[in-house]
């Protein structure tokens, strides 16, 4: 027996309502609705559009039918469209004969003709005044809805209101998931490389100014940027500030400018959505995004490729983007904390950096001097990195013998206080009893920064004065001292040495 049009409508809507409970994605949604409709009502295309009222976009949500050949998800323009109508009025729709419609764009007009669509019915998604899209039904055949079909549509449409709702809080919290699944890893590489404030060691002037410039800096929200050369600490530096912030609750999210390929640093900053590109499988969360709330530290600024500075330069200003291949726009609260050990003065003058970003980034510049110029501190990160390095290796060091100390002290630490920190690393490995032996090549200054440079002939002559006090056991006077080894006078020799920052280790010596 065949069942009369009411049941018919009855069923439909039951089944349509069950799915749209259990129904995560607006596409399987469409499907479900076409196969549930079509013995009731007749359609031969069913498209969900939703909008950005602010932007006058609209896109492609899901449709099912005949292929209009339009990109999903992609920005399309709302002006004369079906869609704009709906939005103005707030009202659904009904065109019986689309032939006639004066109120569309010429290529919207031309595209419904081409696909032989005759009239159509437009029901607003809409919610406590909040219009967010519409659901269309098109026929191939003249004023296929009557006033019957049209209330069961506006029916459907508060449904799919609340299906699509649910569908975009489900999208919603599953980009959250991800997020705070990727924030895991990261979170892990933090518990890792653990910040330690007390960690920054040293006394000297240079120091205790820098640390008084992290303390004003840290706790406001400006850009700093941190210029020193390799190895002076900036990466401690830049967690200290992200520490002493308010935004340590966030995150500290780090990326090494040189160490990524241009063309993939684009997406490891601002994602991208799944099919943004070859290979680009699944979708990925920027480190713009993962820093929201947090610190981004950009290390290596000076290596950012100049062909994406003004698209860095444009985040930096608005804090909005959108993922490669999405159109959503995110929005990202970050503190940009860069380093570098470039001049990046004279990279803008030279034109590999952009003004605008140097501007942009140069708020409060932070420098850290190298170890050289500030070789008091020496001894005291000596005893630091010896604690460090004999605890974890489970060895008992009493003692840092005087010439050894002065070396230390003396030497010219291009590598800065990483390579103290090597070099320390390698001495603990070596020694065999309770002093601290120093490997013999460990502090040759060819093999740090003369490398077939001529020296100046301070360089030449504070290194020529080292070694004989290393051969005299650094004892500057008396038969066996240095100045008797030079042909030099005490005095005079003394007086050099304080003109070269020449320092004997007393007081530094064996701990
Ligand atoms: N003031 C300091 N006190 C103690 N340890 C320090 C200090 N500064 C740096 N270090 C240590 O020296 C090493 C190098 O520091 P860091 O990685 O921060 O330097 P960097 O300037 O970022 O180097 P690069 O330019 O090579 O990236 C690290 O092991 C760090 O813990
Ligand atoms: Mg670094």
């Amino acid at each position: 027996m065949p069942a009369d049009p009411s049941t018919l409508k009855y069923r439909a809507l039951l089944e349509t309502s069950e799915a749209f409970i259990t129904c995560r994605e607006i596409d399987s949604l469409v499907r479900t609705l076409w196969n549930a409709l079509q013995p009731v009502i007749r359609f031969d295309y069913l498209s969900v559009v939703r909008y950005d009222q602010g932007k006058g976009v609209g896109w492609l949500e899901a449709s099912a039918g005949a292929d209009l050949g339009l990109p999903v998800g992609a920005s399309l323009p709302l002006e004369g469209t079906p869609a704009e109508i709906v939005l103005a009025t707030g009202q659904p729709l009904y065109i019986a004969d689309l032939r006639a419609e004066a109120r569309f764009r010429p290529d919207v007009a031309q595209l419904i003709a081409s696909r032989g669509l005759l009239s159509g019915y437009w029901a607003p998604l809409a919610r406590g005044g909040k219009h967010f899209g519409s659901l269309g039904f098109s026929s191939r055949s003249l004023d296929a809805y009557p006033p019957g079909d049209r209330e069961l549509m506006d029916h459907i449409a508060r449904q799919v209101t609340i299906a699509v709702e649910n569908a975009l809080a489900f999208e919603q919290i599953e980009e959250l998931r991800k997020k705070f699944e990727d924030e895991k890893v990261y979170l892990e590489e933090e518990i890792r490389a653990e910040y330690r404030f007390d960690e920054i060691v040293g006394a000297s002037a240079p120091v205790r100014a820098m640390m008084q410039q992290i303390e004003t800096a840290a706790p406001t929200d400006s850009t700093v940027l941190i210029q020193g050369e390799t190895g002076t600490g900036k990466e401690l530096v830049a967690r200290a500030i992200h520490q002493l912030s308010r935004r340590n609750h966030g995150t500290f999210i780090k990326l090494n400018c040189s160490a990524i390929p241009a063309p993939l640093l684009e997406s490891e900053l601002l994602g991208h959505e799944k099919g943004a590109f070859t290979g680009a499988l699944a979708q990925r969360i920027g480190r713009f995004e993962l820093a929201h709330r947090g610190t981004l530290f950009l290390d290596e600024i000076g290596e950012f490729p100049l062909e994406l500075q003004p698209k860095l330069l444009r985040v930096l200003q608005d804090g909005r983007f959108e993922r490669l291949g999405g159109s959503r726009t995110i929005q990202s609260d970050f503190r940009l904390v860069a380093a570098t050990n470039r001049d990046l003065r004279s990279m803008v003058a030279a034109g590999r950096f952009r003004a605008d970003l140097y501007y942009r980034v140069n708020v409060f510049p932070i420098p850290i001097p190298p170890l050289r110029g500030r070789r008091e501190d020496i001894p005291k990160l000596v005893r630091y990195f010896v604690q460090e390095f004999a605890t974890r290796m489970r060895k008992e060091i009493e003692s840092i013998p005087a010439e050894s100390m002065a070396a230390l002290v003396n030497y010219s630490w291009p590598g800065n206080i990483r390579e103290l920190r090597n070099v320390i690393e390698r001495s603990v490995i070596l020694t065999a009893g309770k002093r601290l032996e120093i490997p013999k090549d460990a502090l040759s200054e060819s093999a740090g920064v003369a490398d077939g440079r001529v020296l100046p002939l301070a360089e030449a002559e504070r290194r020529h004065i080292i070694e004989a006090l290393e051969s005299a056991k650094w004892v500057v006077g008396g038969p066996r001292g240095a100045a008797a080894l030079l042909g030099i006078k005490r005095s005079t020799l003394q007086s050099r040495m304080e003109k070269l920052g020449i320092k004997v280790a007393r007081g530094m010596t064996d701990s």
